[in-house]
Parts: C-alpha cells; sequence; structure tokens
C-alpha cells in the first residue's frame, strides 16, 4: 500500500529540477592571447556521488571558446589527457584554434579542469612547493634501468610519496576518479540545458574518460570522439604496458625518416650511414651518459641517462620536434652538448603540462593492482622493458607509485569494465599507426568494444592524431561533428607532411 507521503515525493520526482543554469563572464585567473576571447563559469557539483547524506559540493572551472560559425549548433566538452592535465589555462587556452579545427567550428568548446587538478580539490602530496622541491632534489626520479640500484631507489620513493600523500589528501584520495569525473561532465552537460547528449573529444587519458562515460550513461551519448587510445581493461586492471606497444617502431621510424630526410634536414644523417649503425650509435650516446653525465655550470644542473632519456621519449610525442632531438643527439655523439644546453634553457622555468600529483592521485586511484614488495614487482619492469627496448625503462616510474597506492577511487571498474556497450549515437575513434604513448591495437580493441563505432587510422607519427596534421584526418573528424557523418570502415589518412621535413616543422 502507498502511504500518502510516498505519493507525495513520487510527485516532486516527476516535476523537473529547475537547474541553474551556467553563468559565463569574463575570465580571471590565467593570461589568455590577447585576440581571443574566452568565457569562464563556475559550476558546483556533488563532492562525493556515492554518498547520499553529504551535501558538500565541489565547484568546477569552466572556460568556453565560442563556435567560428554562429550560431552554435551546440557545445562540445574536451579532454586533454594526462590524467593530471588541466582543461582551463593550460588546456583549451593554448589549443582552443586548434581544437575549432579539429572539432569543426560549428560547436562552443568547453574546457573543464577535472577535479584534482588546478583549483579543482587540488591534489598536493606536499605542504608547500619548498617541501615539493627539496624532495624532488633529493630524491631524482630516475629511468628503471639508469644503474643497478635504480629500482630499489624507485620503489622506496614510490613509497615516501604514498606515505606524503596518504598524509596531506586522505580526505580527498577515494574522491577524484574517472567515474566522478564522468558524472562532473554529465552535470555540466545538464547544466548547458542543451539537450541530455553529451558532446566530447578526448585526447589521451581522455580515451579513458570517454570510454568511461560511454559506458556508465551509454543512452546520453552524442557526439563522442576520442584519439590516442588507451584500453580500458588495461587502465583499470593492469600497469599500463600496452602504452609502450608501438615506442620502439616510433623510435626507428624517426631514425629512418631522419636517414631519407637527409643531412640537410636532419642533423644525424650521415652519408652512407646504415638504420643499423645509427642505432648502435644512438644505443652508444644513452649508455655513456650512464656513465659520464654532463654537467652544466649555467643552469646547475648535471644531465644524465634519465633526464636526457626522459626528454627525448616526451618529444617523440611530437613529429615535429624530431629535427631538435637529431640535433641534440648528434652533438652529443661529437661531445658537442650545445644543442641539449639550449634545449634545456628553453624547457627551463615551463610550467609543465601536467601536474604529476594529479596523475597519480587519479591513474592510481582508478587502478586496481597493486605489489607488496619490490621482488613482487620486478616481473613488471620486466614486461616494461620487453615492450619497448629503447624507452621501455621510463614505464616503471608511475607504475611502480600506483603499485604502492594508498588510496582507491570510490567508484572504480577494476576488473568490470563492460566488454560490450551499445550507445545511443555511434563514437569515433582515431588512432595512430606509430604513436609512442598509446597504440593502434588499443584503438582496435576500443572499437570492438563499442557497437557500431568506427576506428579511422591516422597513418602518421606522434601521440594523437593532429602531432603530424593530415588534411583527411581532420576532414573525417570535421563531417562527425558536423554532420554526424561516420568514415567508412578501414579508412587510412595519410598525414600532409613526412617527418622532418621544413613544412612539418613549422606546424
Ligand atoms: C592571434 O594571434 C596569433 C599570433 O599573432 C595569430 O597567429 C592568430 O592567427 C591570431 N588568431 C586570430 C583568431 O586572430
Ligand atoms: C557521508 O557524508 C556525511 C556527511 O558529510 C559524513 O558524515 C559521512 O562520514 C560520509 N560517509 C562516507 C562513507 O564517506
Ligand atoms: C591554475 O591554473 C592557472 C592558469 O593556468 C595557474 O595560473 C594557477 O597557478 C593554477 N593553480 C593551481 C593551484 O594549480
Ligand atoms: C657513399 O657511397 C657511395 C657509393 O657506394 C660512394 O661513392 C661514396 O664515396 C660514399 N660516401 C662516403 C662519405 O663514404
Ligand atoms: C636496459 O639495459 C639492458 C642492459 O644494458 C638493455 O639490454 C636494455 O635494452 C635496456 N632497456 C632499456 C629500456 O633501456
Ligand atoms: C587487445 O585484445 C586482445 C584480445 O583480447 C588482447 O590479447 C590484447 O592484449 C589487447 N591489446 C591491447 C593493446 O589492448
Ligand atoms: C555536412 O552536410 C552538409 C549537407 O549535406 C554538407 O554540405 C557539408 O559539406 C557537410 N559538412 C562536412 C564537414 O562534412
Amino acid at each position: 500500500m502507498i502511504k500518502p507521503q510516498n505519493v507525495v515525493s513520487s510527485l516532486v520526482l516527476l516535476i523537473p529540477l529547475a537547474r541553474a543554469a551556467i553563468e559565463w563572464g569574463p575570465c580571471g585567473a590565467f593570461r589568455q592571447p590577447t585576440n581571443l576571447t574566452f568565457s569562464c563559469a563556475t559550476l558546483e557539483v556533488p563532492l562525493d556521488y556515492t554518498n547520499k547524506t553529504s551535501t558538500e559540493k565541489l565547484s568546477l572551472d569552466l572556460v568556453k571558446y565560442d563556435a567560428v560559425v554562429k550560431p552554435a549548433k551546440n557545445s562540445i566538452l574536451l579532454n586533454f589527457g594526462g590524467p593530471g592535465g588541466e582543461g582551463v589555462g593550460l588546456g583549451l587556452v593554448p589549443l582552443a584554434p586548434l581544437m575549432q579545427a579539429v572539432t569543426g567550428g560549428a560547436s562552443d568548446l568547453i574546457g573543464f579542469n577535472p577535479r584534482g587538478t588546478n583549483h579543482t580539490i587540488p591534489f598536493s602530496c606536499f605542504r608547500d612547493a619548498a617541501s615539493r622541491s627539496a624532495a624532488s632534489q633529493l630524491y631524482p626520479d630516475v629511468l628503471w634501468n639508469a644503474s643497478s640500484t635504480a629500482p630499489g631507489e624507485e620503489w622506496a620513493r614510490s613509497s615516501l610519496l604514498a606515505s606524503a600523500c596518504k598524509e596531506q589528501v586522505s580526505d580527498i584520495g577515494e574522491l577524484v576518479g574517472t567515474q566522478f569525473v564522468a558524472r562532473d561532465m554529465m552535470e555540466i552537460v545538464d547544466a548547458l540545458d542543451q539537450g541530455p547528449l553529451l558532446n566530447y573529444y578526448g585526447m589521451s587519458y581522455g580515451s579513458v574518460l570517454g570510454e568511461t562515460a560511454a559506458a556508465m550513461f551509454p543512452d546520453r551519448m552524442g557526439r563522442v570522439a576520442i584519439d590516442g587510445i588507451l584500453n580500458p581493461y588495461e587502465y583499470y586492471h593492469g600497469y599500463g604496458i600496452s602504452q609502450y606497444i608501438s615506442t620502439d617502431d616510433v623510435f626507428t621510424g624517426l631514425l629512418s625518416s631522419c636517414l631519407e630526410a637527409g643531412p640537410n634536414q636532419c642533423a644525424l644523417a650521415q652519408e652512407n650511414i646504415t638504420l643499423s649503425e645509427l642505432e648502435t650509435g644512438v644505443e652508444a650516446i644513452f649508455e655513456r651518459l650512464k656513465f659520464n653525465p654532463i654537467p652544466i655550470p649555467e643552469l646547475g644542473i648535471i644531465l644524465e641517462y634519465s633526464t636526457v632519456k626522459a626528454q627525448v621519449s616526451n618529444m617523440l610525442d611530437f613529429p615535429s620536434e624530431w629535427p631538435t632531438i637529431a640535433a641534440v643527439l648528434a652533438g652529443l655523439a661529437k661531445n658537442d652538448v650545445t644543442p641539449i644546453i639550449t634545449l634545456f634553457k628553453a624547457a627551463t622555468g615551463q610550467a609543465p603540462s601536467i601536474d604529476f600529483e594529479a596523475l597519480y592521485g587519479i591513474r592510481c586511484g582508478d587502478g586496481d593492482l597493486r605489489a607488496s614488495s619490490l621482488e613482487a614487482y620486478e616481473p613488471i619492469a620486466e614486461q616494461f622493458e620487453q615492450t619497448s627496448k629503447w624507452f621501455g625503462d621510463a614505464g616503471p616510474t608511475t607504475s611502480s607509485r600506483c603499485a604502492q597506492w594508498p588510496f582507491a577511487a570510490k567508484e572504480r571498474y577494476g576488473k568490470d569494465f563492460p566488454t560490450c556497450v551499445k550507445t545511443r549515437n555511434p563514437m569515433l575513434i582515431v588512432g595512430n599507426t606509430y604513436d609512442p604513448a598509446t597504440s593502434l591495437e588499443s584503438a582496435r580493441n576500443v572499437t570492438e568494444i563499442f557497437e557500431e563505432s568506427v576506428l579511422l587510422q591516422h597513418d602518421g607519427y606522434g601521440h594523437l592524431s593532429w602531432a603530424q596534421r593530415s588534411t583527411c584526418t581532420i576532414q573525417y573528424m570535421n563531417s562527425y561533428f558536423i554532420n554526424g557523418t561516420m568514415p567508412p570502415r578501414d579508412t587510412v589518412c595519410q598525414p600532409d607532411h613526412k617527418p622532418f621535413s621544413p613544412e612539418l616543422s613549422a606546424q
């Protein structure tokens, strides 16, 4: 029997709740390119979606860049990856014109700082900047292969960071997971008041966020494109080894396109040298740095194996930067440190695009694998090195942090990410043939999960499809966002310019 009180409450539920619409205004906190106009807003969302008794709120920072073609047809939310990457000051703001070109210009673009990043409950494991800087100087990150003592040092460092985070952020450690961020995105969609559907472009880790939103809210998916694909099974229940599947192919591609381009475009290309001779030479450069690190008095730093290799590995993402990598390595081969000093001078003082504490906070809390000791973890590190002989020793840094992580996201998939999802509208999945940080194989696997999704293969190098621009890829993405048109199955797009061509370097 229904009691009168219940009748009343079910009636109340039928009346849609009046939502405060988002109030866009001028932006304050960050420097904007002077000739572009952004609007900003904040939106209150529940802090803990699993706690029905809590009324605590979280204030999300949002930024909007208007459609090129007005009036805007709808809005597209973006995520720039990491995790731990900002969506506002270091996200949409510097990339707005490029993002409009990729998404077709007919929609307003909306960036938001995911929880854990920037002011949105900052995930900060140190009391202040001074204690963070002291910790990183005492215990600088080393690559797993840097020396025979490196694995033990890294493992101990992960343990120290876990204790620091446990002490500083125990109140939010469980609240920054990807499923909560997916719920935040749906709150933004509701507040935009443009209908129930999420339109979204997610890059790199943003692919996991898109996959997660699609698995949780399949009926609310509008136009959802993901680019630089991570496999959700491995993300939620793995150590990230699949991120290194294509890395060696990319580095070999760098060296072979260098030889093809010749000495005028690539400093490493010498007449008549073979690819395998070049590989041996580069291996020797890295190996020498282990024993002969380079002091740079002007910067007060020592460039050793780990720092140099990590820098080269990061720059693999951007084929337009490959001539710089070649110049640095060619310099080191003949003991000329000028190119590498120039590179590190340019990098000094630049804000890092990803906050690593936020990255660990989100990534490690989402994952469910832990290891009880270095001995138990070693086989994982070996798998990284087997997956990429060139750069696999960078993998265990993040992964050994996760192995000892003290928090678990309140909602997380673990082994249970669904194997088959039918979304209201089909998803567009974009994968590069050679992406050093994600792989085409993951993109293929993800296409299998989402019914009617289509894989657009971008036959280029670098991380994300626009790292080596292709008019073909961009046109298919525009047609998807503007008209909902899917590319034909098995479409492969060629990039406009080859690596080491002056046109690509000018991008
Ligand atoms: C803004 O200025 C930059 C640098 O001068 C220029 O490259 C870009 O085209 C300008 N953008 C617009 C929308 O005018
Ligand atoms: C839920 O929120 C209430 C009110 O803020 C708090 O007292 C309680 O500890 C929370 N429960 C959990 C499991 O976090
Ligand atoms: C938030 O982002 C702005 C713009 O990028 C930056 O100036 C500010 O320092 C950031 N704040 C925090 C707490 O990260
Ligand atoms: C490169 O090979 C060609 C043909 O074998 C030869 O004529 C030339 O001298 C070589 N150049 C150098 C720098 O060894
Ligand atoms: C690690 O070092 C071993 C031995 O020097 C080498 O064979 C292997 O390729 C290295 N792996 C990486 C990723 O540096
Ligand atoms: C793709 O799926 C196959 C079959 O389930 C699996 O063996 C493989 O590890 C997956 N690869 C990636 C990169 O996700
Ligand atoms: C969208 O569809 C219209 C009408 O068919 C067409 O004229 C336009 O070129 C399409 N736009 C894109 C980017 O595919």
